[in-house]
């Protein structure tokens, strides 16, 4: 799949990095070129300026701090009938809380605010070290990654570039959910940071058969 990653930080580079071992056609993209490039150059991606790069791409991913995914992704061009995989977590400055939610959440207020894209949540659920690590924690147990959406297309296209990178998926029915996986990001960084069991763990559901 052709795939463009917006955005060069800790998420950004674990993405780059994940879709080109698994094969796909990485464009990453940045307000600094040269950023782009260094991650483009250390995988085997290519670096693409903002303007345009949304063209000919199959999906993006936006991996900007929340408050910026709406202008970073109107940055890119003509997003019309393009998935958009919003990883983001709204948090507060302190980390501490979430600055939407119960009534709306991320997912939803990119949605409205760019009514072509099709766009799906997921991802935000896994701490950048673990994307950058693998999905693959050992004893049979994989991360789980949790596609919410409206549009089929987009979820569908979340489940196979994350089994691509060996997570294992579970649906998570409409965009409307992401007002649960946000708060579920929270959670983990409390986790991750509050309780003190560090970055190397995510949230999973089990099932009784
Ligand atoms: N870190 C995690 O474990 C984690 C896990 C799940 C989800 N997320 C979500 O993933 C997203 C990225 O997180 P991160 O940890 O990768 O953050 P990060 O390391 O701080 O990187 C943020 C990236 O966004 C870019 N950026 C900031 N403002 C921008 C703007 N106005 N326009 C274009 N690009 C802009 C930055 O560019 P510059 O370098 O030019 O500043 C940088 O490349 C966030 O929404 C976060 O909530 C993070």
């Amino acid at each position: 799949m052709k795939i463009l990653v917006i955005g060069t930080g800790n998420m950004g580079a674990g993405f780059v990095k994940q879709l080109a071992a698994a094969g796909h056609q990485v464009a990453v993209t940045a307000r600094d070129i040269a950023k782009a490039e260094a991650i483009a150059g250390q995988y085997n991606a290519k670096a693409v300026p903002v303007a345009g790069a949304a063209r000919e791409q199959d999906a993006i991913v936006v991996a900007v701090p929340s408050a910026e995914a709406v202008g970073a992704l109107r940055s890119v061009g003509d997003i019309d009938g393009k998935v958009v995989i919003d990883i983001t977590n709204p948090l507060t400055a302190d980390y501490l809380g979430l600055t939407v939610g119960h009534s709306t959440s991320a997912s939803e207020q990119i949605a409205q605010a760019l009514p072509g894209a099709e766009v799906v949540k997921g991802f935000n659920t896994v701490f950048a070290q673990v994307l950058a690590a693998g999905a693959n924690f050992g004893g049979g147990q994989k991360v789980t990654v949790f596609p919410a959406s409206d549009s089929e297309r987009a979820k569908q296209t979340a489940r196979t570039l994350a089994e691509s990178m060996g997570f294992q998926t579970m649906d998570a029915g409409g965009l409307k959910n992401a007002r649960y996986l946000e708060p579920l990001a929270g959670l983990n960084i409390y986790f991750g940071y509050g309780a003190g069991l560090g970055t190397d763990i995510a949230p999973t559901w089990i099932h009784r058969a």
